[in-house]
């Protein structure tokens, strides 16, 4: 995966635990590198060992530690110049979900090689999203998860995101509910 992905798992830490803390999950993970380059490709086992590291060294299971490091994600990309294209392409939730392809797309293009995951938004009767992720890579359903709650909070919508297919319990692909309680879907 692009090194953005392990810089911002890096920022979490470091903002949240110290830069010590992340020194120590680097080295559990074995993995030498003290900064990533944004652009650079990195071989995926990089970010999974240092996910798995995070857990461990923060005392929560592999997925708990995805779901945090999810939600950061939305924190992390609307800090970058990227984050302005995000809200070119959403002003809420509901307008940003259906576009999370497009926006992925609109990025693989200054990422030549990119494996970008696809996204698909449908709308249930009563308002609610129902929300189709595909990936080339396992174990990322958490991430998706806390990313879900991540965009809640970006625009201050109050989102209640629960999973409705699991991928690493079997299912094709996860598949997961956002709920709009304030609106009472
Ligand atoms: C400006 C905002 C965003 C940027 C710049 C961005 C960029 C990226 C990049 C560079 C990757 C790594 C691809 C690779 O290296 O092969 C990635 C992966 C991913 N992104 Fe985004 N993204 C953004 C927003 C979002 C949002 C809103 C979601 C919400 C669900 C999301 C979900 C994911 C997931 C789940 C992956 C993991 C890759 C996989 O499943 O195979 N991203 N994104």
């Amino acid at each position: 995966m692009l090194g953005m992905v392990n810089h911002a798992l890096q920022e979490m830490v470091t903002e949240r635990h110290g830069a010590t803390a992340w020194d120590v999950i680097r080295a559990d993970a074995g993995v030498d590198d003290r900064i990533f380059v944004v652009m650079k490709q990195y071989p995926d086992e990089v970010t999974y060992k240092l996910a798995g590291a995070t857990a461990k060294a923060l005392g929560v299971s592999v997925p708990d530690a995805l779901r945090a490091f999810g939600q950061f994600w939305i924190v992390y990309a609307e800090r970058q110049p990227w984050g302005k294209v995000m809200h070119s392409m959403g002003k809420s939730v509901r307008e940003l979900l259906p576009a999370l392809n497009a926006l992925h797309a609109r990025i693989a293009l200054a990422f030549p090689g990119v494996d970008m995951p696809q996204f698909r938004a449908e709308p249930n009767a009563d308002g609610s999203l129902q929300v189709h992720y595909f990936s080339s890579r396992p174990g990322l359903g958490p991430f998706v998860h806390g990313a879900l709650e991540g965009i809640g909070a970006m625009y201050g919508e109050v989102v209640e995101v629960s999973q409705l297919e699991d991928r690493a319990a079997g299912a094709p692909h996860d598949v997961f509910l956002v709920k709009f309680p304030e609106v009472g879907s």
